[in-house]
């Protein structure tokens, strides 16, 4: 069987650079290599709600910016379905049956779930649908056959939970589900960029991001208030590398051939560090040198972006067209669990004519 590729984000704000490096660069160059069968772009809106239920509103508006920041990024809805999550309700008869196979001890401890309720400060008043919602993203992989699912880090324990479900649902019901994988940058510092201020990850609520979308002059001045090393206050101080979000970034977005574009008295990495090390190496200079590589990253991105900015109601058309084929395979994947469940009553002649016989 091909590969069958789905990710998906929560639409509560404009994609950053954490979402970019962390999946969605990964997702354009596996749609443009074509090594899979399919490729499912989720536009998590429903999941969203799990923690902003009492702000409907956030999420609707943010829909149409996560399909702007995924199209001016590259994905191409003639390669891959883009879709709504909410409009593909075979989704939450999914997740209905799951919740069977799941226990309430096993939700709670889910070390990102667990993170969020602590950040989030629920309390003892966790929403049963926000502490759930491993559960839901399960049904989201599983609807779709997906095997590879491209993520962050913090992903993680969502997957395995998924496994465990697909084991546990394939154990009573035989085998009818696909066990999926992660797929994670290969460079660590990708897959959970830090923010600007050096500090957890690039996060909406944190305030620490750079916006795929931001605009030239946003991005310089962001990235010239990055975070450092502060005890390098003199030129001349020596300086530290680790912990140093600027050199972090670097490590994330830079490569050679960047020096010889913009930096050309250093031939790498390395060579930069040293000298911030050693001293003599201010902050400006590696903040602008940061700044290049960004620009030259964001650029083309924002300008794309421009034009699809002027078809809105395009988008949201596509957007529609992307859920009605997510529900046709759904409903094709919720018939075959129905099935192997064997709650699929109405078609299932043998059962209708069992029933009858055990009155002959
Ligand atoms: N939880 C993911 C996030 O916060 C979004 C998501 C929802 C997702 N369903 C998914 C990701 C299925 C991968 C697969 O970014």
């Amino acid at each position: 069987m091909g590969n069958i590729i789905l990710t998906g984000d929560r639409p509560t704000g404009k994609l950053h650079l954490g979402h970019y490096v962390g999946s969605l660069k990964n997702r354009v160059m596996m749609q443009n290599k074509g090594d899979y069968d399919k490729m499912y772009v989720m536009i998590a809106d429903a999941q969203a709600l799990t923690d902003n239920f009492n702000n409907p509103d956030k999420v609707r508006d943010n829909i149409i910016e996560v399909a702007l920041d995924y199209l001016s990024c590259g994905i191409d809805p003639n390669k891959s379905t883009i879709f709504v999550q909410s409009h593909v309700e075979q989704l939450t008869e999914l997740m209905f049956y799951y919740m069977n196979l799941v226990t309430l001890a096993r939700l709670e401890r889910n070390p990102t779930v667990k993170a969020e309720i602590k950040q989030k400060e629920f309390g003892p008043s966790i929403p049963v649908g926000f502490l759930t919602y491993p559960i839901s993203q399960a049904a989201d992989i599983t609807l779709f056959n997906a095997n590879i699912v491209p993520v962050g880090e913090d992903q993680l324990p969502m997957l395995e939970q998924a496994r465990e479900i697909v084991r546990a649902f394939n154990y009573y019901y035989g085998e009818v589900l696909t066990e999926p994988k992660a797929i994670v940058p290969d460079n660590k510092i990708c897959s959970r960029l830090p923010g600007l201020d050096g500090k957890a990850k690039m996060s909406k609520s944190l305030g620490n991001c750079i916006y795929l979308s931001d605009e030239e002059a946003e991005v310089k001045k962001k990235i010239m208030s990055m975070y450092t090393d502060p005890n390098h206050i003199q030129i001349t101080d020596p300086g530290n590398v680790e912990g140093n979000a600027v050199f972090t970034y670097l490590d994330a977005f830079c490569n050679d051939d960047d020096f010889s574009e913009f930096l050309p008295d250093y031939k790498n990495l390395d060579e930069l560090k040293d000298h911030y090390r050693r001293g003599g190496l201010g902050d400006v200079k590696i903040k602008k040198f940061l700044n290049n590589i960004i620009q030259k990253e964001l650029s083309p991105i924002r300008q794309k972006r421009k034009e699809y900015e002027k078809n809105i109601p395009e988008i949201f058309d596509m957007l529609l067209k992307g859920s009605e084929q997510a529900i046709e395979v759904g409903a094709e994947t919720l018939e075959k669990v129905k099935s192997a469940m064997g709650i699929n009553y109405f078609k299932d002649i043998d059962l209708i004519q069992k029933q009858q016989e055990k009155y002959r």
